[in-house]
């Protein structure tokens, strides 16, 4: 008797851990794919299916990219869905990319945040027949029909080039980049490197926000620990200024200037009260209006070129003062 009775138990005790498991893995799942289809009139029940892939879904420069996607298919009449991990990372995003690919969607817009990883998946939804456009970050390697974004090794080189101008070409520097293994944030961090080669200025440490704005602030404290009088520190993807800033502001060191990526809201309110000295702003909402309609063009069956640059644009205090 008493055994049945311990064996009922557990058995209860075992059904409960497997019931439980599965509302954890759900809410697990919930908290790393989230996804927004805007409501759009004009659009016909057959309209073509587009999606984009963000980095990370509620990032306020991924919502610019979004914004122009959207305006776009609301004027060619597509439906665009937006998806994203909750948190940037890899396997996750690819992980959405081959449940695009599985759904058989008209069309994909994605960033290609590692050419060889991101190669063989893009190549997948190519030779099933779904067209692929790399947003933002390209895998040239890739048979991707184009590429709409920054160059972003030019604009590692001309950041670094505003860096020698405002240290008049002598420091020392930190890089907080966003991701490493990304290719955009390599060849950011590349472009920097090479533009300050030729100046008196030694870049002593480059860590990853991993697109945090949170451990932007936790990285900056390590690094100011550590060097205590750095000249700048310059942030490579969007929220890096501003987590670089949240460490800055607490400390004495004065003469230390930030030097950023983007335009983000607060950033060009710091910029305005001199307390970022610089930014590089890229044209997300351009890359989001500029993709959809390329994909557009492919379902009408016409050619598109395979690279099309946005365009960016060195932002310093006296640009955005009294605007
Ligand atoms: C980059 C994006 C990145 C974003 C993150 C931008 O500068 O171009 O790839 O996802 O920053 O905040």
């Amino acid at each position: 008797m008493r055994q049945t009775i311990v064996f009922i138990a557990a058995l209860v005790l075992f059904v409960l851990l497997i019931v439980l498991l599965f509302f954890f893995g759900r809410t697990i799942n919930k908290m790393t794919l989230t996804t927004r289809t805007v409501d759009q009139e004009n659009v016909k029940p057959n309209a073509y299916h587009f999606v984009l892939i963000s980095e990370q879904f509620d990032n306020p420069y991924w919502r610019s990219v979004e914004q122009g996607a959207q305006d776009a298919a609301k004027e060619r009449h597509v439906t665009l869905e937006y998806m994203g991990p909750f948190r940037s990372n890899i396997d996750d995003h690819l992980k959405i990319l081959d449940q695009a690919i599985a759904a058989k969607v008209d069309g994909i817009l994605v960033q290609g945040l590692n050419d060889s990883l991101y190669a063989p998946v893009i190549n997948k939804a190519i030779e099933r027949g779904i067209p692929v456009i790399t947003v933002d970050t390209d895998a040239p390697s890739s048979r991707r029909l184009s590429y709409v974004g920054t160059d972003n090794y030019q604009a590692g080189l001309d950041l670094g080039k505003e860096v020698v101008r405002i240290l008049r070409g002598k420091g020392r520097i930190a890089i907080i980049t966003g991701t490493f293994g990304t290719t955009n944030q390599e060849m950011r961090v590349k472009g920097i490197k090479d533009a300050v080669r030729d100046a008196d200025i030694q870049i002593v440490s480059i860590r990853s926000s991993q697109i945090s704005r949170i451990q932007a602030t936790e990285q900056t404290n390590q690094i100011l620990s550590a060097y205590p009088d750095l000249d700048a520190i310059v942030g490579t993807s969007a929220t890096d200024a501003l987590g670089i800033y949240d460490a800055v502001k607490e400390r004495s060191n004065t003469h230390l200037k930030i030097i950023g990526f983007d335009d983000l809201t607060q950033t060009l309110t710091l910029l305005n009260e001199g307390k970022i000295a610089a930014t590089i702003i890229q044209k997300p909402y351009w890359m989001g209006y500029r993709a959809v309609n390329l994909l557009a063009d492919v379902k009408e069956g016409k050619t598109i070129q395979p690279r099309v640059y946005t365009g960016t644009q060195i932002l310093e205090r006296k640009d955005v003062i009294g605007r």
